[in-house]
């Protein structure tokens, strides 16, 4: 396989993980997750979005909460905006970096944003422009890039389009999300193939549902295209309200021991990632789907049966 030294993951569970809750996770303990999230060596961390209190509930207390978190040197800190309100509202919470989302189908960003999707792109414009007077970069998010729960297929045109339009605008990087888990690795792998060599100066990542059992594979797929950041969700949280179906993204533990155990750098201390995804589960009161937390890593080891230790000493 041609996989790359080092990848970088950027932590979305608590934005992407706690906006499709059921239990509204008090402030308190939002902010000590991500105050732990930030020792595990994590180096981004998508805190929270500012977007409307009555559209994401669980969310509202985003300005809060990042005014309460210990800012760690070298960690980037970003929050998602869907429009212009939200960039002001983020700017002025102090974020590093300014996370756009918009769909590439017209379906799905009317039920998430209330716009077409040529309209969201009109709006960008302020959102760069915001983003610019504060002097922080933006990485615009595409959601249903390879598929929309209620079009199906997004023609390959439609998202070049978008990319196109993003990059004009002058986004720092493009995050391909696949919000529902409908794109297989091949398809991954080729899109990326295509889009990739055109915009050689953006940061490209990967923003993958786990819907269906899917994401893992298709971050592998990716890597081999040359993407090396990737979006991740500890414990395995996520999934977005308006969009039927979705369930949680690639869980972060099970991704970091994947790519450590095949020597791809992450910079993650797994074993504290765990601690805090169990953390997790007691935030949002129910298990949580990782797999790692459950088996522990391929290096765990269990006592030898009295059955068979005697035949096994005398080999
Ligand atoms: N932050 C806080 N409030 C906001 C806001 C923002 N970024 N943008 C708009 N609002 C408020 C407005 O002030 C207005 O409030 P009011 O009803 O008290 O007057 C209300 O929301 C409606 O504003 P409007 O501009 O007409 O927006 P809309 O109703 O067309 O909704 C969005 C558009 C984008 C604000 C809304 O659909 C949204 O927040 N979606 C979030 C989607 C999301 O987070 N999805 C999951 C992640 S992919
Ligand atoms: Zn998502």
């Amino acid at each position: 396989m041609n996989l790359p030294k080092s990848v970088t993951i950027c932590e979305v569970g608590m934005r992407d993980g706690l906006q499709i809750e059921e239990r509204f996770v008090p402030t308190d303990e939002k902010i000590d997750s991500v105050n732990r999230l930030s020792k595990t060596g994590l180096r981004r961390i998508q805190v929270t979005s500012f977007v409307s209190p009555k559209a994401v509930p669980q969310l509202a207390d985003a300005s809060e909460v990042m005014a309460g978190i210990e800012r760690r040197p070298g960690v980037v800190y970003s929050a998602l905006v869907p429009n212009e309100r939200g960039a002001h509202r983020a700017l002025e919470a102090g974020v590093d970096e300014l996370d756009t989302v918009l769909s590439a189908s017209d379906t799905h960003n009317l039920a998430n944003v209330n716009m077409t999707t040529a309209q969201s792109l009109d709006r960008m414009g302020g959102v760069m422009e915001i983003a610019r007077r504060g002097g922080v970069p933006v990485v615009a998010g595409i959601a249903t890039s390879f598929g929309c729960p209620f079009e199906g297929d997004v023609p390959h045109e439609r998202l070049a389009w978008v990319v196109a339009g993003l990059a004009d605008l002058g986004v720092a990087g493009i995050c391909l999300a696949d919000t529902t888990g409908m794109a297989n690795p091949l398809q991954v792998q080729q899109i990326f193939r295509q889009l990739v060599p055109n915009y050689p100066h953006l940061a490209w990542s990967l923003h993958m549902h786990d819907t269906r059992s899917m994401g893992l594979a298709a971050i592998l797929a990716a890597m081999e295209a040359g993407v090396t950041s990737f979006d991740a969700s500890f414990g395995g949280l996520g999934g977005c309200p308006f969009a039927p179906g979705a369930s949680g993204n690639v869980c972060t533990e099970d991704l970091v021991h994947c790519l450590e155990s095949m020597g791809v750098e992450t910079g993650v201390d797994l074993k504290m990632l765990v601690m805090t995804a169990t953390r997790g589960e007691q935030a949002v009161g129910h298990p949580l789907r990782g797999q790692i937390l459950r088996a522990g890593p391929s290096t765990r080891r269990y006592p030898v049966p009295d059955s068979v230790r005697e035949r096994v000493s005398a080999r």
